[in-house]
């Protein structure tokens, strides 16, 4: 399936990957690598394969944290990751990544695609991608299919690594329907940004579903040196 896969030449969006040498970048690349620390932690202890990204509200960084994360995890030797963009609503990836963003989830879940034709690959091959795809009417519908359950079983034995960009928990339903059919979900948080309610109201949502953890999204150098707790400079995750 690997070399039927398309190769179609990937451009980074620097604003977007924590590994573009930036020296703005430099700590956050560096949470990055703690959060794929934690990650391996975890799964020493339970199966975690299908990771989900989802957060409160829009722009609090779910693709950035998709993006950069799985960029962390394919930095390993011999680890292959995918990632899927899984906001049907609002796909960001293929735009961040500079591939096409159709073939892809939906056309698959519609049953107009197969799995070798929407999967895009990077030229080393250790990073693979499936974009949103076409834009539908019926998000929620799609993602609830068994298609999806069983592509992702059978992805979650293919890879190293799964890990889905979803839309927000509070706006929509998707995200609580995916984190049904993943092993952990990673709820990002906007320091500075989001209120406390607003975070307590869409864990509450997600009630049931295996939540590792809370990344906290641009935090500020100072929140990360002072305070008794270690936030950490553009990431940190705190065990729930
Ligand atoms: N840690 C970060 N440092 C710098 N910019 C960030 C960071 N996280 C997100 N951004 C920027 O914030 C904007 C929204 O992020 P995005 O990941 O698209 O949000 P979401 O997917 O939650 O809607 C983007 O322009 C992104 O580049
Ligand atoms: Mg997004």
């Amino acid at each position: 399936m690997w070399q039927r896969c398309r190769k179609p030449g990937w451009t980074l969006d620097p604003t977007y990957s924590a590994f573009s040498n930036s020296k703005s970048f430099t700590s956050c690349a560096e949470q990055f690598s703690k959060l794929r620390t934690r990650l391996y932690e975890f799964r020493d202890n339970e199966p975690l394969h299908t990771l989900l990204v989802t957060s409160s509200l829009p722009a609090e960084g779910k693709s950035f944290v998709s993006l950069n994360l799985a960029l962390a995890m394919m930095r390993q030797h011999n680890r292959y990751v995918l990632l899927v963009d899984g906001d049907l609503r609002a796909p960001k990836l293929a735009t961040c990544l500079g591939v096409p963003g159709a073939p892809g989830l939906t056309e698959f879940l519609q049953g107009a695609a197969d799995a070798s034709s929407i999967i895009q690959t990077d030229t080393e091959g250790k990073l693979f991608f499936i974009s949103a795809g076409s834009a539908v009417s019926n998000p929620t519908e799609l993602l609830s299919t068994e298609r999806l359950e069983c592509f992702l079983r059978q992805m979650a034995a293919l890879f190293d690594w799964v890990i889905i960009d979803a839309p927000p928990v509070l706006p929509v339903s998707d995200a609580i329907v995916l984190a049904g059919r993943c092993d952990g979900v990673i709820v990002v948080v906007r320091a500075g940004s989001t209120g406390y309610d607003v975070v307590s109201t869409a864990l509450q949502e997600l009630r049931g579903k295996k939540i590792l953890g809370v990344v906290l999204n641009r935090a500020e150098e100072k929140e990360a040196t002072y305070g008794a707790y270690p936030y950490y400079g553009g990431n940190g995750m705190d065990k729930k």
